[in-house]
């Protein structure tokens, strides 16, 4: 929901200038995680680390909004140099409190600025907290949550029983007061030149760079006792032996930069070392040095966090020469789901094996059935894969919503199987299934395009999707790489069933040429544009299609707009108040109403709403579907509706019908939704354009939803 951006130079001296360019720069990759308002926590112009205090800069808006703000603030030398320096940033995605500068982050404990933090998630249990700190006389100033967090850091420091209490010591008391997810990083006058940050259920990482090198590779992680009373001796000896050989530093004169952030993209072109912190790691920086420490050990604990080598590069997150990064990531498809296959599928042998998951065939293949769980864009995944999966695994299959499936308290048994779909991984609704899914014993399989997210760490096995990093708010490679990946697990399970091989060769052949086809939809471009031109002003959208297919339409309706004031599209109502339009891809990123429909269904409802006016687009392929598709289409001519077939190239028949086509190139039935989503996806794209929205950035939403 929201971006969180620490960054601390150790004995590596950096202009106020490039420490605000450093911080900007990590929000701005970020930014697709929440852009309502942002903030930055800076230490004011002395640079005598002992005499700082902290200035605070808030704005709401996008980080450009904040970066201009910054550059206003007349009190900041931008030349003064620090030798050491921690700073924090944030762009927030509003939960609790409308967007404004008092509600964002970094949120204080008091006017001094005594200890300030930055938050992603959600505190449950903030009202009683801040009930308590309010009857303690702690005043507040914002409607958020998080501020319960900072002023509850301070009152843990006003009521510490002694002078030499550490930093982290405070933030694990803090933190055993608090419900709900957290990724907190922490700062403060009384620790100047140290930083804390921990976790639970929100992803946060730490990237370490150093021209010398690193004491070591893993940190092992220290455990402290519940036992408050205990609390300062052991803290006192185990600190000791901390400092001594278990702290990250490098050596020589041990200059060592820290950056803390939601993800990696925020950190990579800083340094690939990055050490993923666990649910419950407090993560503290002093004199140059870091230590992980935990309240309790838990049986399966892994004693040391590793500092691994991420191998994503920084151009895989530019946006290259494409003016969005939802219409790069369009055209990358044909790269990405080659990259989904590649060393997995091998077309010679039409044979599939993906690594994540092959110690856990046998177990899979006694299962009592597959439930594949998702939200948005990653349950279509599985809704348009169901058919193929249902074939080549010959096992019911059930595809659930994360939060209807946890709403529902859906019975799940030890010898059910259960797939959690996400791109980012971390998707709060998503992970909460699996925990619940954990708790009854089932097998869990992730499918997710984040190494190290939460989901793909929690699960017992899973399948990297390998799409590269999706940054534009609206999922379109993801949701082709995790169609093939679902795709592959179904061809690895059927691998011995004599009755299905010709059906395999079929499907295996199909993805091989998956890429080229991918590259002639995208080469329709300037077609779709053009029809975008004559639908932008409509208010409405539907798309209809079945079997294979009616993903598609699920999926093409998510994304759509509305128009901002000065919009070509507001400027030709004439007003700028228009109710909005909408459907899915389209729903979401043009905010126009937009409905995936089920052809089989339109004589029950929806056929009510067809007449010359109203837009529909039908999705009609050469498949087991398509006769029951061409009555669905003669329902919707002998209404006067006016449809957009998107069809297969030689499809003379319903061409005949149609307003207008799009052809596409034909493929094995089960993959010809990776090719028909691909049309709705540059659709979308267009429309949004011409409505003249932020594609990348759609209001409301949030590419990482980290909350229920
Ligand atoms: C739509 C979209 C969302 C996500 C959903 C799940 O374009 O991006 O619907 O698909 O929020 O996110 P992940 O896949 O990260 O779990």
């Amino acid at each position: 929901m929201c971006g969180i951006f620490a960054y601390m130079n150790y004995r590596v001296p950096r202009t106020r200038k490039e420490i605000f360019e450093t911080l900007i720069k990590g929000l701005q990759r970020l930014e697709y995680r929440g852009y309502d308002s942002a903030g930055v926590a800076i230490d004011g112009n002395n640079n005598e680390v002992k005499e700082r205090h902290i200035q605070l800069v808030k704005k709401r808006g996008n980080v450009k909004a904040l970066d201009e703000e910054l550059y206003k603030q007349d009190s900041m030398d931008l030349q003064v140099e620090f030798e050491t320096h921690f700073g924090i940033a944030h762009t927030r995605w509003a939960t609790h409190g409308v967007p404004n500068a008092v509600n964002s982050h970094p949120q204080r404990s008091d006017k001094g600025n005594e200890f300030v933090v930055i938050h992603n998630g959600i505190i449950t249990n903030y009202k009683d907290l801040r009930k308590f700190l309010e009857s303690k006389g702690y005043e507040f100033e914002s409607e958020t949550d998080t501020e319960t967090i900072a002023k509850l850091i301070k009152y843990v420091f006003d009521n510490r029983e002694t002078e030499d209490i550490t930093f982290s010591t405070l933030v694990e008391r803090v933190i055993q007061q608090l419900e709900g997810a957290f990724a907190l990083v922490f700062k403060s006058i009384h620790y100047p030149g140290e930083a804390v940050a921990t976790r639970r259920g929100s992803p946060l990482l730490i990237g370490v760079r150093s021209k010398y090198k690193l004491s070591t590779e893993q940190i092992p992680v220290l455990y402290r006792t519940r036992n408050i009373e205990n609390v300062k001796n052991i803290c006192k000896t185990r600190m000791k032996r901390l400092d001594s050989s278990t702290c990250l530093h490098a050596v020589g004169d041990k200059a060592v930069e820290f950056f803390f952030a939601s993800d990696a993209s925020a950190i990579i072109e800083h340094t690939n070392r990055v050490i993923f912190l666990e649910d419950d790691d407090i993560a503290a920086v002093a004199d140059g040095k870091l230590s992980i420490h935990r309240v309790k050990r838990l049986a399966s604990d892994d004693p040391s966090r590793a500092i691994q080598t991420l191998q994503m590069e920084l151009q895989q997150i530019m946006k290259g020469n494409f003016s969005a990064f939802m219409q790069k990531e369009i055209f990358e498809q044909p790269e990405s789901v080659f990259n989904t296959m590649r060393g997995r599928v091998n077309f010679e042998t039409n044979t599939v094996l993906l690594g994540g998951l092959k110690d856990h065939l046998k177990e899979i293949r006694r299962c009592r059935r597959l439930i594949v769980i998702g939200c948005g864009t990653s349950y279509h995944a599985a809704v348009a894969t169901r058919q193929v999966l249902e074939e080549l695994t010959e096992l019911p299959v059930m595809v659930e919503l994360a939060s209807d499936f946890l709403d529902r308290n859906t019975p799940v048994f030890r010898d059910d199987v259960c797939f959690f779909i996400s791109q980012s991984g971390e998707t709060a609704d998503t992970l909460l299934a699996l925990r619940y899914c954990k708790d009854r014993r089932a097998l869990t399989v992730g499918v997710t395009n984040t190494v190290g997210s939460s989901i793909s760490r929690e699960t017992d096995c899973g399948v990297h999707i390998n799409a590269g990093p999706e940054i534009g708010v609206a999922s379109t490679k993801a949701y082709t790489s995790q169609f093939i990946s679902l795709v592959m697990f179904g061809l690895m399970m059927s691998e011995d069933r004599i009755s299905l091989q010709n059906r395999r060769r079929e499907i295996i052949h199909g993805l091989k040429s998956l890429p080229e086809l991918i590259k002639e939809v995208l080469s329709l471009d300037e077609k779709i544009h053009d029809l975008a031109v004559e639908l932008y002003t409509q208010r409405s959208l539907l798309v209809m299609g079945r079997g294979y297919n009616y993903a598609t339409c699920l999926e093409g309706a998510l994304e759509e707009i509305e128009p901002p004031k000065n919009s070509p599209c507001s400027r030709l109502h004439g007003r700028s108040d228009q109710p909005k339009i909408q459907t899915q891809k389209i729903k979401e990123i043009t905010y126009m109403h937009s409905e995936g429909i089920l052809a089989g269904e339109l004589k029950h409802g929806p056929l009510a709403l067809i007449d010359k006016q109203m837009p529909v687009i039908m999705v009609i392929m050469k498949d087991p579907c398509f006769a029951k598709c061409q009555n669905a289409l003669q329902q919707v001519t002998a209404r006067q509706g006016r449809p957009i077939i998107l069809c297969s190239k030689d499809d003379t028949e319903s061409s005949k019908f149609a307003y207008k086509t799009i052809e596409l190139p034909h493929t094995v039935d089960c993959l010809q939704g990776i090719l028909s989503v691909i049309p709705l996806q540059l659709l979308s794209f267009h429309l949004a354009v011409l409505r003249g929205y932020d594609v990348d950035f759609p209001r409301n939403l949030a590419k990482s939803v980290t909350v229920e």
